[in-house]
């Protein structure tokens, strides 16, 4: 039998349009992947999180000449925060992506070990995590959960 799977999210013209809340979220996004460390890919990454206590946490992404041995801007955020906070909940993530490479409308789409730490988050709190992806020319995706970018995770 052959079966449909479909996901929701939502998309806007422009970040501006988002809440105050998640404004501030984009903001930092792109405040720090002005410290990405990315030589090799110039490819520059900022992944902000909100926290359930309103707190943002951040992260960009670090590479390495053995290139295996870097880190993408959402694993260094969610393992920070992880690390610091271990009972605080992540209530969203934001990534984005700077670069004269990326085309101006490309979302930064979290590559599929981010989505499988991201589920690792999301079961660990039993709590959805949004994602909002903003692309260089300002355009806004959101899914609800993580099992949206997601679906048929791995788990037990
Ligand atoms: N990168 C991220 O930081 N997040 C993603 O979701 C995709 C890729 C980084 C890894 C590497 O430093 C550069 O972008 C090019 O792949």
């Amino acid at each position: 039998m052959e079966k449909n799977l479909t996901i929701s999210y939502k998309e806007f013209d422009n970040w501006k349009e988002l809440s105050a809340d998640d404004i501030e979220l984009v903001e930092k996004a792109f405040d720090v992947s002005k410290d990405a460390y990315a030589p090799y890919s110039k490819f520059y990454v900022g992944a902000s999180l909100r926290m359930e206590d309103k707190s943002i946490i951040l992260g960009s992404n670090q590479e390495n000449i053995a290139y295996p041995s870097g880190l993408c801007a959402e694993r260094v955020a969610l393992f920070y925060a992880g690390a610091i906070y271990p009972n605080l909940k992540v209530k969203k993530i934001c990534v984005v992506a700077k670069g004269d490479l990326i085309p101006k409308e490309n979302w930064v789409s979290p590559c599929g070990s981010c989505r499988q730490v991201m589920a690792e988050s999301q079961n660990r709190q039993k709590e959805p995590i949004e994602i909002i992806l903003v692309s260089q020319n300002n355009r806004v995706l959101v899914f609800h959960s993580v099992t949206d970018l997601l679906p048929f995770v791995f788990n037990s």
